[in-house]
């Protein structure tokens, strides 16, 4: 898909798309459209439900005296509600709107709105951002689909008075949507394809971006002494990796500690001994999501080369069982020297993380360590698909996430830690064990273990389990893998850790 952001003009064919505030307001580029088509516009509006509310959109064809063969109405609710997420996802309405319809060309006329701060820019920039989200796909392996043709949809026009102005801010939003692609594109790759040595050669693709891509095989792994995470991995043929990617955007910073970002890179778990059942064990291909979020989001600070030392570590294992997997009741010795005693495999992508977030401290001395992983099926008894569930020993860094989250529409709720949940992963065997307290408080008692390894450094997890896929289309993310975490990273770093 390709856009462009050009002055106002009405385009000799295809769709027009206009904004309208709540209650049926057209702006003054709106009113002159109605007007060149006789109110055409105005009475389609009051022939029909819609009012302008956020997300609504109604399509008005062949309309009389203009060239265009279509007006597309696209709601924005009131003007004073009206913030870059509400644009974002007008973007993504005129696309999902136009999807089915066969159109290949859209013009939107983003107009200035009445009673709205938001500069004229920036209304083109987060339409255009909100359309390209929306617009991807992954359907590389449909190859004789003829019941559902692909959208048709190639170019998307803004037009806005302030063009250059638009286009060049469009750069940035551009290179965050290649990395939440990247993303997606990982996420949705089923587990034969993607397996820790493909996923690292996916890594290793950054290097022309400018990333440091380090790659950490078996023979490695087992020197430095995961045990934690090579005993995941020990039932698979496919040996693990961990990557380390390095984005130093900021040489001369006055305080050279990275960022640390961590993912836990499970590329299919079966459960392991602990054994799945069936229903819905494909799911587990996109267990890899947390460490897809880190890889993405490398891809974007490189291309849009964010000013801001970064460091992005990975796990990849897959979890099988088989004859030489590891079994309930093993006691493993971690990275850290901790010892664990694993009493259910399918708890695997703590002891990924255990040992990934001890390396990284130890190795990159980082200001702070936010991990993403998959973790619990009981953050989405808690949180449902809405929230991401967010943990942490450090009461600022959990806020300045939590506020990221909220202005690129992935939210994050904070759940609580403490000494009453950490007890419950205490074993009789060893330093720990790897379930908390039966069901109770699963997803507490995930953090608790993961807070065990990271040796005092400000530290957050997010648990991705319930919004890393999503089965229903919606704003700015169609079904599939959601990309949940890169956007949301990139703002956190970028308000917080770059300079401009
Ligand atoms: N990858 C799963 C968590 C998960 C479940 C992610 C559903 C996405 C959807 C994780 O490895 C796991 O199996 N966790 C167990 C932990 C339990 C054994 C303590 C779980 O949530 O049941
Ligand atoms: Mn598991
Ligand atoms: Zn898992």
């Amino acid at each position: 898909m390709k856009f462009s952001f050009t002055k106002p003009a009405l385009p000799k064919a295809g769709t027009v798309a206009v904004t309208v505030l709540a209650d049926r307001t057209l702006g003054s580029a709106g009113q002159d459209l109605d007007q060149k088509t006789g109110g055409m516009l105005t009475r389609a509006m009051n022939a029909s439900r819609f009012t302008g509310k956020k997300d609504e959109t109604l399509a008005v064809l062949a309309p009389a005296g203009i060239d265009a063969g279509r007006v597309l109405l696209v709601g924005l609710g009131k003007a004073d509600d009206v913030t870059d997420l509400t644009l974002q996802g007008a973007g993504g309405a005129i696309v999902a709107a136009l999807d089915k319809s066969g159109e290949t060309e859209v013009h939107v006329l983003a107009e200035k709105l009445a009673g709205s701060p938001l500069p004229a820019a920036s209304i083109a920039v987060e339409i255009a951002y909100g359309a390209r989200l929306r617009a991807y796909r992954f359907d590389k392996y449909k190859t004789t689909d003829k019941k559902e043709p692909k959208p048709a949809l190639k170019k998307v026009c803004l037009l806005t008075d302030e063009a250059d102005a638009a286009k060049r801010s469009f750069a940035a939003r551009d290179a965050v949507a290649e990395g939440v692609f990247f993303t997606r594109d990982l996420v949705s790759e089923p587990a034969n394809v993607i397996y820790p040595e493909t996923l690292a050669d996916r890594c290793r693709e950054l290097a022309e971006l400018g990333v440091q891509v380090d790659v950490l095989d078996l023979k490695k792994l087992k020197k430095l002494g995961m045990g934690a995470l090579l005993g995941v991995a020990q039932g698979s043929v496919n040996e693990p990796r961990v990557v380390v990617m390095r984005w130093n955007g900021n040489p001369d910073a006055e305080d050279k500690r990275p960022v640390a970002i961590v993912g836990k890179g499970v590329t299919f778990d079966t459960g392991g001994i602990s054994i799945k059942p069936a229903a819905g064990m494909e799911d587990m291909k996109w267990d890899m999501a947390g460490s897809g979020v880190v890889i993405g989001l490398m891809r974007a600070l490189a291309a849009r080369k964010a000013k801001a030392n970064v460091v992005g570590v990975v796990g990849l294992v897959e979890n099988m069982p088989s004859g030489t997997a590891q079994r309930p009741g093993d006691i493993v010795t971690s990275l850290s020297g901790q010892t664990i005693e694993v009493i259910n495999t399918d708890a695997e992508g703590r002891l990924v993380l255990a040992d990934c977030l001890w390396y990284t401290q130890d190795a990159f001395k980082p200001r702070l360590m936010v991990d993403l992983a998959t973790l619990t099926g009981a953050i989405i008894i808690a949180l449902g698909h809405e929230h991401a569930g967010l943990f942490a020993n450090d009461d600022d860094l959990a806020e300045r996430l939590t506020a990221a989250g909220r202005a690129v529409g992935e939210p994050l709720w904070r759940l609580p830690m403490g000494d009453a949940y950490d007890k419950d992963i205490n074993s009789d065997a060893a330093d720990m064990k790897n379930t908390g307290a039966g069901r109770a408080a699963g997803s507490i008692a995930g953090a608790q273990f993961l807070k065990r390894f990271v040796n005092g450094v400000p530290w957050a997890h997010i648990d991705i389990a319930g919004v890393a896929w999503t089965k229903k289309d919606s704003g700015t993310v169609p079904k599939g893998a959601s990309g949940f975490g890169v956007r949301l990273l990139d703002r956190f770093i970028a308000e917080n850790h770059e300079e401009r």
